[in-house]
């Protein structure tokens, strides 16, 4: 079988590493079919990329699907970038038995970016003053299985400025990704210049506000202008400014469509009409609490 025309472009992570640009997201792809299904069509569309969690309870369904589908395409492991995260209940001691456990569910030698998924501690008040040390226990986890190689690169999702500028100055090694929620209504650009000054690489998650930005008034007018499609717009709003994007769809031409974002170009006035829709509103948790 011959490879897709179409993969995914990549960045360079601070590891060397480099990581497709197009990630399918998967929470609540949890029926094994679906995510069969939907794995079947994203490498179709040329996605390299596949975001999982230990809480999305999918890691063994997306091993699976992969081990299944990779010959179908002519692509091996080395082929694709398999992202997972530790969950918060797995926050401190527990976290070294936790990316193992993803490990084995996934059923890979390795894990090509593995996250801590949230900087609390399942159980614990977001104000505990536990939740540092957790979190540093838990990035020493992750650094020994890095070393080991079972965890190519590492990184955290949903770090604040705060919690971001604590690891930054306690790590061995620093992060290579930060993956938090990103789209015109909640730019984050504090997160995005540390980031920049650090080398750490921003990736964008919830890019279509988890479908609700798909009818805003703006985005609809830039999507009739450009004679494309709003998730169209919303993921090549965040591409163009050099930003990793995960959009989640369960069904196969939507997936299609959302990786068809690398063959047209956003104005920058409309780039600028987007952005100016930031008023910090959050479609998904809020970090700013946790201590
Ligand atoms: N680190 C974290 O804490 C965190 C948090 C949230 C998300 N994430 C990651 O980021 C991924 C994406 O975020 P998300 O799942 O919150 O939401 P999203 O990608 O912003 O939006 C997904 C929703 O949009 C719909 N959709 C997708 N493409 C569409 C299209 N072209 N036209 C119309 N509707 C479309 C999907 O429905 P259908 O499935 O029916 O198409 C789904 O309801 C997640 O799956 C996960 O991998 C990470």
């Amino acid at each position: 079988m011959s490879p897709t025309p179409f993969s995914s472009p990549s960045v360079a992570l601070n590891t060397g590493l480099q990581m497709p640009v197009l990630g399918l997201g998967t929470y609540k792809l949890c029926d094994p079919e679906d995510v069969h299904r939907a794995v079947d069509a994203a490498l179709s569309a040329g996605y390299r990329a596949f975001d999982s969690a230990a809480v999305y309870r999918n890691e063994a369904d997306l091993g699976k699907a992969l081990r299944e589908l990779l010959p179908k395409y002519g692509l091996t492991r080395k082929d694709v970038f398999i992202t997972s995260k530790l969950g918060p209940k797995d926050q401190g001691e527990k976290a070294m038995e936790g990316a193992l456990h993803s490990l084995s569910q996934l059923d890979l030698e390795y894990i090509d970016l593995y996250l801590i998924h949230w900087p609390g501690t399942q159980g614990l008040a977001v104000a505990d003053e536990r939740n540092p040390g957790n979190r540093a226990q838990s990035w020493a986890s992750l650094e020994e299985l890095h070393g080991q190689g079972k965890l190519r690169a590492i990184g955290v999702s949903n770090y604040t400025p705060a919690h971001m500028r604590e690891l930054m100055q306690s790590c061995k090694v620093p992060p290579a990704v930060l993956q938090v929620e990103f789209h015109p209504r909640l730019c984050q650009p504090e997160l995005r210049s540390l980031c920049k000054e650090s080398g750490v690489c921003f990736q964008a998650y919830s890019s279509l506000g988890k479908g609700e930005l798909l009818t805003d008034p703006v985005v609809l007018e830039v999507a009739e202008n450009c004679k494309r499609t709003p998730a169209q717009v919303l993921l090549r709003w965040a591409v163009q400014q050099g930003i990793p994007v995960l959009p989640k769809s369960s069904n196969p031409d939507r997936i299609l469509q959302n990786a068809e974002v690398f063959d047209f170009s956003l104005s920058d006035t409309d780039i600028s009409r987007l952005s100016a829709l930031d008023c910090g509103h959050r479609f998904c948790w809020d970090p700013s609490g946790v201590a």
